[in-house]
């Protein structure tokens, strides 16, 4: 893989130039605690053309809104069901998506067209900062080029989309590491449609009861991004508990673990994301890791799927797709 010198001043941790950037209609990738956003005024329809332009994505897939303001909330959502308004009580400002009911302010090119618009409040001090400033609702998908790894630094970025952005708020390491959960939470029920960095367990915890999880397209998709193949390194990737026994050549090969493992030590490199199985450190550590491995000019690449609890689903659910050949 080509490493992309980014041009000089791409990356800046100037919020005030990126505000600037951004109600100019130009576009300004930003820190959140997920993982990069690529934002562009929601209200612009140029600039959101441009978002879809820049990362090759196709218009059938929406864009989440990003506000800070409740007055935003307000002039983009149509109405919160008592659920919907529990899920933002307990969990924003954090790493949640809620899809609901938008008003006529917000343009079909962001929704793709459905009713619906997803909305997040992100934690990042940074991107409070920048949407603060800016004071417009800002769209942003994750800033990769389309299906590929999520990034989860400002060099991530410049490394994949420099030539194509104006400029990166670069508010240093993603903490959490993975994108944010998307619920659907309307009249006719609350859908779990992305695992995220919100588990499953707490957005129960919080409503009281379970919720049923359509991550998986089936006939009309009602999140345009489950597609099955996405979050994909260029070098073919293998899922598999059996690791150890798989036949492959482990010197042309790269592993990534969850935890050590002196068998191990024969692959041409090992991505080892915790010392002690804690799913938190392995989320944030995760796409990083993942990249390393991608920029080894290896074969194969192996991965270890995560036990299928909290953080460990949104994992698994990255691993399957990256792992998805058309
Ligand atoms: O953590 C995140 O969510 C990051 C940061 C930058 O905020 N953003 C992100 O955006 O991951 P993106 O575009 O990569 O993923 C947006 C997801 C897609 O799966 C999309 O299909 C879904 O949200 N989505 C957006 N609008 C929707 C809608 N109206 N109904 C259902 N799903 C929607
Ligand atoms: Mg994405």
């Amino acid at each position: 893989m080509s490493v992309v010198i980014p041009t000089t001043g791409l990356i800046t941790s100037d919020v005030a130039l990126a505000a600037e950037t951004l109600r100019a209609g130009k576009l300004c990738a930003f820190a959140t605690e997920t993982v990069y956003g690529l934002g562009g005024n929601a209200l612009d329809e140029q600039a959101v053309a441009r978002i879809f332009a820049a990362k090759n994505r196709p218009h059938f897939d929406p864009l989440i809104v990003h506000v800070v303001s409740e007055q935003w909330l307000q002039r983009l959502v149509r109405e919160m069901s008592p659920e919907a308004r529990q899920l933002a009580a307990a969990f924003w400002p954090g790493p949640l998506t809620l899809v609901l009911p938008k008003t006529d302010l917000v343009p079909d090119l962001v929704t793709s067209g459905l009713p619906s618009v997803a909305i997040r409040i992100p934690a990042h001090p940074l991107a409070r900062e920048l949407l603060a400033r800016v004071d417009l609702p800002i769209a942003a998908p994750s800033a990769n080029p389309f299906g590929q790894l999520s990034p989860t630094t400002a060099q991530h970025v410049a490394d994949s989309l420099g030539e194509k952005i104006d400029l990166i708020l670069d508010g240093g390491p993603a903490t959490v590491g993975v994108e944010s959960t998307v619920v659907s939470a309307s009249s006719h029920g609350v859908e779990l449609l992305r695992h995220g960095g919100i588990t499953q367990e707490q957005i129960e915890s919080v409503l009281g009861f379970s919720v049923t999880t359509r991550t998986q397209h089936s006939g009309a998709a009602p999140s345009p991004g489950m597609l099955l193949q996405h979050y994909a390194p260029t070098t073919p990737l293998i899922v598999t508990d059996d690791w150890r026994t798989v036949q492959i050549d482990r010197r042309r090969a790269g592993l990534m673990l969850l935890t050590p493992d002196t068998s191990a030590a024969d692959f041409a490199a090992v991505e080892t994301l915790t010392s002690d199985g804690d799913l938190t450190t392995a989320a944030a550590r995760f796409f990083a890791a993942m990249r390393r491995l991608d920029q080894q000019d290896l074969e194969v690449l192996i991965a270890q799927p995560f036990p299928e609890v909290g953080l460990g689903r949104a994992l698994n659910d990255r691993l399957k797709r990256a792992a998805h050949r058309r």
